[in-house]
């Protein structure tokens, strides 16, 4: 795996966004063998940098802290044929992530420190960048015992989480707030009831009612959503809410907040982008869990980005192969890509006036970074860089062929889309670059 090279760069004219520091506006960026050394006005070159200094005219460029992705699915171990460490961080790195926190529903699920060693060392030996593993709630996801927080903490695990199943248990669950406290691990909740949604193939709605496809109600999500607020509201551990796609959970969410609930939450991509009407063309690229809502729904998802009540913006990139996704809609796997996809995306809530850049940008960076306690979503003067360049300009139309992830169910191919990575630098090494005449 090659992991860059450290960079030398004297970067001009570049509008620097670092909300974790309030800096918003043009500046230059030095970059001394991978060390951000300067953000100023003017940068005067000196004679004694070394010689190979690249000088690169931002003009219209956004420098921003490396991104972080809080909800991935890496498949390794186990589904290496979907994807694997290497593969998924190569995506995220050309995707302008600098870290990624990867769920611990793979085979065998990372219920234990073996499994996060074995994460982090293969990400150390093959990962383009950082990985954060966060172990599971439950023993063996089963939903039954607690796995031991203390072993997943000490080997690596920044949360805990049985994400792609709830936990119907809710003393486990209010076990697992309580536990998690000793520990100061964040707990996220997949908030499903599976009661609900069971046999579920997509919203349930109008189009599930046109299309004659089993629904999902938002009550699924929304009474588990309001369970877990309630414990966490007892326990005061502290809870994360994945991937909202619900009026009534951002609803529920903000109340909370407002009650000074310990709670933060995060939604991807597809539920601010997309809404049920997609089904219509069954491809299974669409098929999600939770699944794609309504259109009131996806404005709901806005609204709570736009006030706060969401935190951050997470892909949930979870591969899946043609075996799984090439059949009737009613077998496909649920899931979707969305490392590669996710920047255009976020950064088009800015051209809609949604969010301003330095909220949007917050949310990848420093507020995920806040939730799991990572030292990342800064730009730190002195320090190895993690940064990311993207245009926001550029349109094109997504070519999922091009994709370095190992999987292809992206709901977003030959999709016109405006806003690019350029560059990515993780500890100071060019892991990614799509700029013209780089490195
Ligand atoms: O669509 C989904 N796919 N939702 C989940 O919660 C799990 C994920 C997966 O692992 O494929």
């Amino acid at each position: 795996m090659d992991k860059g090279k450290a960079g030398n760069f004297l970067f001009r004219n570049a509008h620097v966004i670092d909300p974790a520091q309030g800096m918003r506006g043009r500046a230059d960026v030095l970059i001394l063998d991978g060390r951000l050394m300067e953000i100023g006005a003017h940068i005067e070159a000196s004679a004694d940098w070394v010689a190979e200094l690249q000088e690169i005219d931002l003009t219209g460029k956004w420098i921003v802290p490396g991104l972080l992705d809080m909800h991935v699915h890496l498949r390794e171990p186990g589904e290496e044929y979907k994807e694997t460490i290497a593969s998924g961080t190569a995506a995220a790195v050309a995707g302008g992530y600098v870290a990624v926190a990867c769920m611990p529903n793979t085979h065998p699920v990372n219920d234990c420190a073996a499994v996060t060693e074995y994460i982090l060392e293969r990400a150390r030996e093959q990962g383009s960048c950082r990985v954060f593993p966060v172990g599971t709630i439950s023993r063996g996801l089963a939903g039954e015992d607690l796995a031991e927080f203390g072993e997943l903490r000490e080997s690596g695990a920044v949360a805990v989480s049985d994400d792609g199943r709830p936990v119907m248990n809710s003393m486990l669950m209010r076990r697992a707030l309580e536990y998690a406290r000793v520990f100061d691990l964040p707990v996220i909740s997949h908030a499903e009831d599976l009661n609900l949604s069971r046999s579920g193939l997509m919203n349930e709605g109008s189009v599930s009612t046109v299309l004659g496809l089993r629904g999902i109600p938002n009550a699924a999500e929304e009474v588990m959503v309001a369970r877990d607020l309630l414990l966490a509201e007892t326990t005061q551990g502290r809870l994360h809410i994945a991937h909202v796609s619900t009026a009534g959970s951002v609803h529920l969410i903000r109340q909370a907040k407002q009650r000074g609930v310990p709670v933060t939450a995060e939604t991807a991509p597809q539920y601010f982008s997309l809404n049920d009407h997609e089904l219509m063309t069954f491809d299974t690229a669409f098929k999600v869990n939770p699944p794609l809502r309504g259109s009131g729904d996806v404005e709901a998802i806005k609204q709570g980005l736009a006030d706060g009540t969401i935190d951050a913006i997470a892909t949930d990139h979870a591969p899946h192969s043609a075996l799984e996704k090439d059949t009737e809609f009613e077998f496909a796997a649920n899931g979707m890509i969305g490392l590669e996809s996710a920047v255009p995306l976020i950064l088009g809530l800015v051209r809609e006036g949604v969010l301003s850049p330095s909220e949007a940008i917050a949310k990848v960076t420093c507020n995920p970074a806040g939730i799991l306690g990572v030292p990342l979503g800064a730009l730190l003067r002195g320090m190895p860089a993690n940064l990311t360049i993207l245009d926001p300009e550029e349109t094109y139309v997504l070519d999922c062929s091009t994709f370095r992830s190992k999987s292809r169910n992206c709901p977003f191919n030959g999709k016109k889309m405006q806003g690019r990575v350029l560059m990515t630098l993780v500890e100071g090494r060019v892991v990614f670059t799509g700029l013209q005449d780089g490195p």
